[in-house]
């Protein structure tokens, strides 16, 4: 139950002369659902994007269960996030031109999936999200917390065994951002999918069972106690 599932050891990341990452380090636990906090700038989309293989690091390491991340192809890191990784950013980033169903489809088929099977799996987790209703229904019809919903799916069809998500609730009034975290941390529970969640609002971070607090590049307070 203690298995490290994730981890960075010392990760340093520049955009040009200006470092994003100063020497992240961290484990997270398989199961756990940690917050990663912090101002605005202060690198955690870059560690989300490192710890998730979307951005190589300068140097340092990611370690996801046995394998270094750090270390692979950018082909192989696309692999592991279409099968064992999922994201999920501030803007669902939804296929416009596909139903929802359609979306959630998609991972299921780029793994090679049947394409019955996944629609059916699809309409699944449509169902699971209360947005069954939708499945036939284009991006552009919904609202934003529904299209968040949509792309909480599209993120967890494949059953990731970690899911990263960034600022998910960003872009939704509390009331969304309040049903997309009850039912990404739901789901994530019934799943046991680990969870590594960036935001900077501290009523998100609530929903995490820990804490990491960034600044200027760095951690600077972990292991918070639950706040659940
Ligand atoms: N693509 C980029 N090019 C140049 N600078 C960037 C880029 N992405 C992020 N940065 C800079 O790196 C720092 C960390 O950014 P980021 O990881 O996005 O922080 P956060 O997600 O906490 O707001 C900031 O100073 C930001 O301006
Ligand atoms: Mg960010």
């Amino acid at each position: 139950m203690t298995e490290t599932i994730v981890a960075a050891r010392g990760l340093v990341k520049s955009y040009g002369a200006s470092p994003a990452l100063r020497g992240v380090t961290l484990d997270v636990t398989a199961g756990e659902i940690v917050a990663v906090t912090g101002p605005s700038g202060c690198g955690k989309s870059t560690l989300l994007h490192c710890l998730s293989g979307i951005l190589r690091p300068d140097a340092g390491e990611v370690h996801y269960r046995d394998q270094r991340v750090d270390l692979m192809s950018e082909t192989v890191r696309a692999r592991l996030r279409r099968s064992e990784l999922g994201v999920l950013f501030q803007f669902g980033q939804l296929v416009a031109e596909l139903t929802a169903a359609e979306n959630v489809s998609l991972p299921l088929l780029l793994a090679g999936a049947p394409r019955r099977a996944a629609r059916t799996a699809a309409l699944t987790w449509l169902d699971r999200l209360g947005v069954a209703d939708l499945a036939d229904q284009r991006p552009g019809e919904m609202s934003g917390g529904q299209q968040q919903r949509v792309a909480l799916g599209r993120a967890l069809v494949t059953e990731p065994r970690v899911l990263f998500a960034d600022e998910p609730t960003g872009a939704l009034d509390t009331l969304a951002g309040e049903q997309v975290m009850g039912h990404l941390v739901r789901l994530a529970r019934a799943q046991n999918t680990t969870v590594v969640l960036v935001t900077h609002e501290p009523r998100i971070a609530g929903y995490a069972d820990r804490e990491i607090v960034m600044r200027d590049g760095e951690i600077t307070i972990a292991a918070m106690a639950a706040a659940r």
